[in-house]
């Protein structure tokens, strides 16, 4: 299969900004994405609420070189709460706009973004709601970085997800689409991936139904 990319895509794979590891950071982290095994680790510095400085390493594929590169660029002097809000999306269309089975990528990026200034801020005190705790809150923004590889949407905004709910650990999510739906798999493996790093979780159960 040939991977059309932008010549922005290209060009941020050629030459990639903000590569490397900041010695003692203020935060760091490492995801990865379970269907292509690739990885990015991110490092920041923050001073008076800034993001100072970002560097990222990265263990995958052209756009995942490309979205972690785009996104320092992106986060960098910019204030913690507004590179919280960086999306997916936003990458995604500085880049020109990525291939529909490349968009999980940047998502992984945003997500290490998060995880890194999780993080800094659990360091210093300032963390005001947990990420991680198990809760409906964060098991939908968990679901909304599952990526359908098919459309290139997220599986809450998609309404692939027609409810979800948890009791003692365990996660319940039912599925708008049929088992043999071309990417359940790999859905179902990012929803574990996803649910499983939240505290007290025991397990998921993934049901499908169709018409
Ligand atoms: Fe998975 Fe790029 S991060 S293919």
């Amino acid at each position: 299969m040939v991977i059309e990319y932008t010549e922005k895509t290209i060009e941020h794979f050629q030459n990639p900004r903000n590569v490397g590891e900041i010695e003692d950071p203020d935060g760091k982290s490492m995801e990865g994405n379970p269907a292509c095994g690739d990885m990015v680790s991110l490092t920041i510095k923050v001073e008076k609420d800034k993001i100072s400085d970002i560097k990222f390493k990265s263990y995958g594929c052209a756009s995942n070189i490309a979205t972690a590169s785009i996104l320092t660029e992106l986060a960098k002097n910019k204030s913690v709460d507004d590179a919280k809000k960086i999306s997916w999306m936003q990458i995604n269309n500085e880049l020109g706009g990525l291939p529909k089975i490349k968009i999980h990528c940047s998502v992984l990026a945003v997500d290490t973004l998060k995880s890194a200034i999780t993080d800094y801020e659990r360091r210093n005190g300032l963390l005001k709601e947990d990420p991680d705790e198990l809760n409906e809150k964060n098991i939908r923004q968990r679901l909304k970085s599952v990526i359908d590889p098919q459309t290139g949407a997220d599986i809450i905004s998609k309404n692939i997800v027609s409810n979800f709910n948890h009791n003692n650990g365990e996660i319940s999510v039912n599925l708008k689409i049929c088992k043999d739906y071309e990417s359940s798999e790999v859905i179902e493996d990012e929803i574990r991936e996803h649910l499983e790093t939240l505290n007290d979780f025991e397990s998921v159960n993934i049901k499908y139904s169709c018409k």
